[in-house]
């Protein structure tokens, strides 16, 4: 049941003190951690508990509908694998008040089985629509659930061919919905899934597109594994006609306004589109062999950041920043990190909360891997600073003392099973804040990693709390909320105000429970988070939700804001802070000031150009910057070869002086570099495209693996399938599993949901049923 109402008083080590924060201490000494500076009066949270009368066992998938509806749909899945016969249940509860209670709705969709892989699908559009694709295949078939009221009423429709992949709503009409068939037919409804068509047979892959566009790969004989022989085509009308757009396809993407593809040619070439696959570009790349594969890591509508793996099993390769056409590529890093043993990882990491910071790892000469940061997209990259309220591993730093820097734990430190249970956090809406994984050393250290902060983007670093921690941004940045990742139960929450500079502890229960992840709504503007978990008898999923708005007494006035110069690294200079040709100064809450940003607080800045200098150009393809210098000069490996590069089907004349103003750079005036023409005579490629000029011997290159992978989904609505904790417990395995489905697109105002009676406790016990999942994996 639920214990909702004022909860105990705030744990802080001191007494609880005067109204006003007292003034931050400064930090002497080196190891002192966290620095804690103030205590806060208002300690007065309401925290609410939910007990899902199912088994542990299992998945728990969370969605959130809407956007600041606070609805929040959960469906528990059990299935046994072992079986033959799929058999599985499926249970779901709805929440309208960002989680605090719940009401069990399973009777909406008549207890049928949920498929967890792709049983939730939320349009992106925040309109409210709900599919869940249900398995009701012991009578024969599938059926969908369709809501258009945030999951309050469901309407059954028996679909007539068995999914493959979740429902793909088309993001400028969620009313139109694509989804795979096992047969691999491309289905389309039009009508939110009530009535569905047939549009096209021997479908690969399909992505929606800009404009109601649809882009599919078909196989003409054989089968999908027949990669390189694949047909890449396009519909424009919802699969009236269509257009082949390439053929001898590998793969194919989208990003950002760009449509690449790996083309089988005589050699495997990256072909890109600006206009949708109607001109292609062939891609200025290094080709690969049949080992190495090519990785899109970011892209937006300027430019993209392209990885093309190195020779040999290394685990490392290039990366590559292309020009606006996402045609002429130059390099921006080597020996970049990205293990091809197991599963493909890299640490490349978008930080969102500053323009132009990217983060990722690198392989260094002697063995170690350290994390690089750049400021400018690209242009270069440095290692982190040491924070300055921590110390160098003793071992490490007696050795080599002026190798003791800060790296960060991303994607690759998970694979590698270390203990950091979440990956690096920035909010778009939390101007320069950074939450990660880190250590002090020379290199990634094994040893425990601690939880760092960055208030500037990532220039500067503090340690912020000791060991593995998740993470959570609320307010908008104004409150960080965390919970230590223990095997033991917690019974704590721990959160600042100062963006990470000083925490308090919190005792959310007196009776501690397993914590298996942390969840808030998408935005990071809320004020409420929920701890999900169970206590000692392995039986009940248990949420736990903690409204932190008693905390503060106010709203933030303009008072509480201060100006801030972002990438400002030498205040004297007349350049400071200049990044992509313009500065930017937004407009920041003091760390001093306790109060609420709100949920309608926008970041406010203001933007002035900067004159042009070389920081403003990358080098062009077949230039590079050597190292500790800024100015770019022609690879030794190119000079001599004419530059291969052809525009619209046709040879063009290279202009280049080495140098290429980055793509979205805004500067005025400065350094202009001389334009010098190099005449570049080479046959054009682009002819491969067409059917009829396909070389014969392309046997030996369909083993060739090109991959082509989208780290970052635009648009998407979904950012993926989490899996926060693995246990084995008493011989049985119990897997939780949260599929956050994310949302990005603006949101539209909910209305009708305000009188829906809410009977949560009691239909939760009801449907509990004394059935022995766990006895049947024994
Ligand atoms: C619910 O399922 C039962 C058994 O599978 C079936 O007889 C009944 O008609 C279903 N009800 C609805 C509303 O679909
Ligand atoms: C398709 O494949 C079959 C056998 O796999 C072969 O007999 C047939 O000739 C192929 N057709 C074409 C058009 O390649
Ligand atoms: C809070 O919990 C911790 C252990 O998790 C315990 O040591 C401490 O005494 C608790 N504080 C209060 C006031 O209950
Ligand atoms: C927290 O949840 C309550 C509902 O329980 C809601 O009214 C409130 O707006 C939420 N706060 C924020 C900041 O989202
Ligand atoms: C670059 O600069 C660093 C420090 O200033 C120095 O240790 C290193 O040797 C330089 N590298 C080259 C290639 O000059």
């Amino acid at each position: 049941g639920s214990e909702p109402g004022p909860s105990d008083r705030l744990t802080s080590p001191s007494k609880v003190l005067g109204a006003q924060t007292r003034l931050k201490q400064k930090i002497k000494a080196l190891n002192i951690t966290p620095l804690c500076c103030f205590q806060l009066r208002i300690l007065r949270f309401f925290f609410f508990q939910f007990i899902f009368k199912v088994k542990t066992m299992g998945s728990l998938s969370l969605a959130w509908v809407g956007d600041g509806s606070g609805v929040l749909l959960v469906l528990t899945t059990f299935q046994v694998p072992l079986f033959m016969m799929r058999f599985g249940q499926s249970n779901l509860y709805r929440s309208e008040d960002y989680g605090k209670t719940f009401q069990d709705i399973t009777h909406l969709i008549n207890h049928t089985f949920i498929q967890t892989d792709f049983g939730i699908a939320i349009s992106p559009d925040h309109s409210g629509k709900v599919m869940l694709t249900g398995d009701v295949s012991e009578i024969g078939g599938f059926r969908l659930f369709r809501s258009q009221d945030f999951g309050m009423t469901f309407v059954p429709t028996d679909l007539p061919f068995e999914p493959l992949i979740q429902m793909l709503y088309n993001p400028g009409d969620c009313n139109t919905v694509l989804t795979l068939s096992t047969t691999l037919d491309l289905w389309l409804s039009e009508d939110f899934g009530a009535t569905w068509r047939k549009i096209h047979n021997s479908v690969c892959l399909v992505i929606w597109g800009p404009k109601h566009s649809i882009y599919f790969t078909t196989h003409s004989n054989g089968s999908c594994n027949d990669r390189g022989m694949l047909g890449l085509k396009k519909t424009t009308d919802y699969g009236r006609t269509f257009k082949t757009v390439a053929t001898r396809v590998y793969s194919f993407v989208l990003g950002g306004r760009f449509l690449f593809a790996s083309i089988m040619t005589g050699t495997r070439m990256i072909h890109v589109s600006v206009d949708g696959g109607e001109v292609w570009n062939m891609a200025q790349l290094p080709t690969v062999n049949h080992e190495q594969f090519y990785s899109i890591l970011s892209a937006s509508q300027d430019m993209i950041f392209m990885h093309v793996d190195d020779p040999g099993d290394s685990g490392v390769g290039t990366i590559y920043v292309s020009d606006d056409r996402g045609a002429v590529f130059s390099k921006s890093l080597e020996r970049h990190l990205y293990t091809t043993t197991g599963p493909q990882d890299t640490d490349f990491t978008t930080i969102t909360s500053l323009r132009g910071v990217y983060m990722t790892s690198v392989f260094t000469e002697d063995g170690a891997v350290e994390t690089v940061i750049t400021f400018d997209q690209g242009a270069k990259w440095q290692t982190l600073r040491r924070p300055q309220n921590s110390h160098c591993d003793t071992e490490t730093s007696t050795n080599r003392p002026k190798r003791c820097r800060l790296h960060i734990h991303a994607s690759y430190s998970t694979t590698m099973k270390m203990n950091v249970p979440m990956l690096p956090l920035s909010q778009p809406n939390a101007v320069g804040l950074i939450l990660a994984h880190g250590s002090v050393g020379d290199a990634d250290s094994a040893l425990s990693p601690d939880v760092y902060v960055s208030d500037d983007g990532g220039y500067s670093w503090l340690l912020a709390l000791r060991g593995p921690h998740h993470y959570a941004i609320l307010d908008s940045g104004g409150l960080l909320v965390a919970v230590e990742h223990t095997n033991a139960p917690v019974n704590q929450i721990k959160f600042s105000t100062d963006e990470g500079q000083c925490w308090h502890t919190y005792n959310f229960t007196s009776d501690p429970m397993h914590f298996s992840g942390m969840d808030s709504e998408p935005g990071s503007r809320s004020m409420n988070v929920s701890l999900w978990g169970y206590r000692n008898d392995f039986s009940k999923w248990v949420v736990v939700t903690i409204d932190f708005r008693e905390l503060f007494t106010r709203d933030c006035t303009e008072a509480d804001y201060v100006q801030w110069l972002a990438h400002s690294a030498d205040p004297s200079g007349a350049s400071d802070g200049c990044v992509l040709g313009y500065k930017e100064t937004f407009l920041r809450l003091r760390k001093s000031s306790v109060c609420w940003n709100g949920r309608d607080y926008a970041v406010t800045k203001k933007m002035s150009p900067c004159p042009c200098t070389l920081g403003d150009y990358h080098c062009d393809f077949g230039y590079y910057r050597p190292e500790n210098s800024s100015e770019c000069v022609e690879q030794e490996e190119m000079k001599g070869r004419p530059l291969e590069f052809c525009l619209n089907g046709t040879t063009e004349q290279l202009q280049t002086s080495g140098y290429r103003k980055i793509p979205g750079d805004q500067c005025e005036g400065g350094f202009q570099p001389d334009r010098k023409e190099t005449d570049v005579r080479r046959m054009c490629t682009s002819d491969a495209l067409h059917p009829n000029s396909l070389t014969e011997n392309t046997s030996q290159n369909t083993a060739v693996v090109v991959m082509v992978v989208m780290a970052i989904l635009l648009l998407s609505a979904v950012t993926g399938v989490w899996l926060v904790k693995k246990y084995v417990c008493g011989g049985r395995f119990l897997v939780h599993r949260y599929s956050v489905m994310r949302e990005h697109v603006e949101a539209n105002k909910i209305e009708g949901v305000d009188d829906v009676d809410t009977h949560y406790m009691e239909t939760g016990k009801a449907q509990y049923n004394e059935d022995s999942d766990q006895d049947l994996l024994q």
